[in-house]
């Protein structure tokens, strides 16, 4: 929520306003809070008396009943609208389908929409109420670890714009966020992993004793999907959240200061310098963790080979990436690319590298700048030889995007798929167009009527 002071004096040519904005929300961790003993979420919505949900037709299928239940007990018509949102579908038009249904349903100013999912989810939702009447206030629950320690501490949203990343956004606080953790059973294990390498990235740069029980409980984390899911030993847990209670605390008190990133040497860019471009290299394109864990990976063999990391602390953080499943090299990754990735950089960062890197002792980090190209090469042979020592000389697991990350699966299999095979069974000539079978399902998934 945010407020707006201003002063408005007449100069000799005009008017000069000079304002400034209070921006208020705020975190709450709960886990079950779709839980009816739980009335903090209710209690948002009992003066309105209704809730529009948007949420990910996913977690609907997994959590739909629930969510049904919570609100029917508190007396709150619910609304749902499901989203399918791949990255490939993280566009205007799915974010105007998301205003439809906010016209239809007819929100009020002040009236809080319901925004449940991913980052994906968070981000075109969230955009949707920026835009909405200039300014639409929103509930985030975000349900995947890269939600809930990154795009959902974050206030930016946004949608992607042609081959555009996040190309059309906006900076829009929500009134409050609440981060159920319990989500996290039921995510699969190689989008556990995507926001494993993010805590690395915030730890290792800011926060040592982060760092210290991410290297500890590793694989522990990563299998009970930070403590919820089987019997996980009750340290785990404790860790888990430890863990994330600190990653977000750190990126609140690193970012807040700079809401609209207009300061530009940034802690948690770590991993974020030449990664930007490489991403995207690979078919198909590596996941954003495993893009990030490469170039954070290199950073920290630039920082040892220029004196600032102790060979004991660089080799720890690469066995950290390691144990995690995360890459560390690809073959893509390569001379031509650096010379490439470097040139974009330095357009978003005004002309300097300010490439973030940890230092020993670790859990703060220096930014470098004057790394020559040549400096960069040495680094990039000296880490790749390095790598030859590692379990599959640094490769990740499930590294790649699939279905999930670039369009969107349903039940497992990706929804182009089912629309094509239901589409053969019934009309072989328009395979590529939903059948009437596939139509049915798709409005029966999403709540959506989907387009022929
Ligand atoms: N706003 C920001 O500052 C910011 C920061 C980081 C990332 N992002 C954005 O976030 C997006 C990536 O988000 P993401 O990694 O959360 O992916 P996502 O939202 O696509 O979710 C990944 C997959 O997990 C499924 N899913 C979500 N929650 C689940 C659960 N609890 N159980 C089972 N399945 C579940 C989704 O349906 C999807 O298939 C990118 O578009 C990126 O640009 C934004
Ligand atoms: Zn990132």
């Amino acid at each position: 929520m945010s407020d707006f002071n201003a002063t408005v004096e007449p100069t000799k040519t005009g008017f000069a306003v000079c304002g400034y904005e209070k921006i208020e929300y705020d975190f709450e961790f709960l886990d079950g809070v779709f839980q009816i003993p739980n009335p903090q979420l209710a209690a948002s919505y009992t003066t309105w008396g209704r809730c529009l949900a948007i949420m990910d037709v996913n977690i609907y299928n997994l959590y739909g009943e629930q969510i049904e239940k919570y609100f029917e007990h508190y007396e709150i018509e619910l609304k749902t609208h499901r989203t399918m949102i791949g990255e490939k579908a993280k566009s205007m038009d799915t974010m105007l389908s998301i205003v439809d249904s906010m016209v239809e349903f007819g929100v009020y100013r002040k009236e809080p929409v319901l925004v449940v999912g991913g980052g994906l989810v968070t981000d075109v939702a969230g955009f949707a109420c920026a835009t909405y009447r200039r300014n639409t206030n929103y509930i985030r629950i975000p349900t995947t670890v890269i939600g809930l320690i990154d795009a959902s501490v974050s206030i930016k949203v946004a949608v992607n714009y042609g081959d555009y990343k996040n190309r059309l956004g906006a900076y829009h606080a929500p009134i409050k966020t609440f981060l159920d953790f319990s989500f996290l059973r039921t995510l699969p294990e190689a989008q556990i992993r995507n926001g494993f390498a993010e805590l690395i990235k915030i730890s290792s740069c800011a926060h040592k004793g982060t760092l210290d029980l991410l290297d500890e409980f590793c694989e522990e984390i990563i299998s009970t999907a930070f403590g919820r899911l089987g019997n996980p030993h009750a340290p785990v847990r404790a860790a888990a959240d430890k863990i994330c209670r600190a990653g977000i605390y750190e990126m609140l008190r690193l970012e807040t200061p700079n809401l609209h990133e207009i300061m530009l040497d940034r802690v948690i860019a770590y991993g974020h310098t030449w990664s930007p471009t490489h991403e995207l290299v690979p078919d198909p394109p590596l996941r954003h963790g495993h893009a990030i864990s490469i170039d954070m990976a290199y950073s920290a063999t630039l920082s040892h080979l220029s004196g600032h990391l102790s060979k004991a602390d660089h080799l720890r953080l690469l066995n950290l990436f390691s144990r995690a499943g995360l890459a560390m090299d690809h073959a893509s990754f390569d001379e031509q690319l650096l010379a490439q990735a470097t040139v974009a950089i330095l357009k978003t960062r005004n002309g300097k590298l300010r490439a973030a890197v940890p230092v020993s002792p670790m859990g703060v980090c220096t930014f470098l700048n004057d790394v020559t190209h040549d400096d960069m090469c040495a680094a990039l042979k000296y880490h790749k030889d390095l790598m030859k020592q590692f379990p599959r000389d640094g490769a990740g697991l499930d590294a790649y995007v699939d279905s999930s990350d670039t369009g969107y699966t349903l039940e497992g299999e990706p929804i182009e798929a089912m629309i094509q095979k239901l589409g053969e069974e019934s009309c072989p000539r328009s395979a590529l167009q939903p059948s009437e079978p596939a139509r049915e399902m798709l409005t029966q998934a999403t709540g959506l009527s989907a387009q022929a």
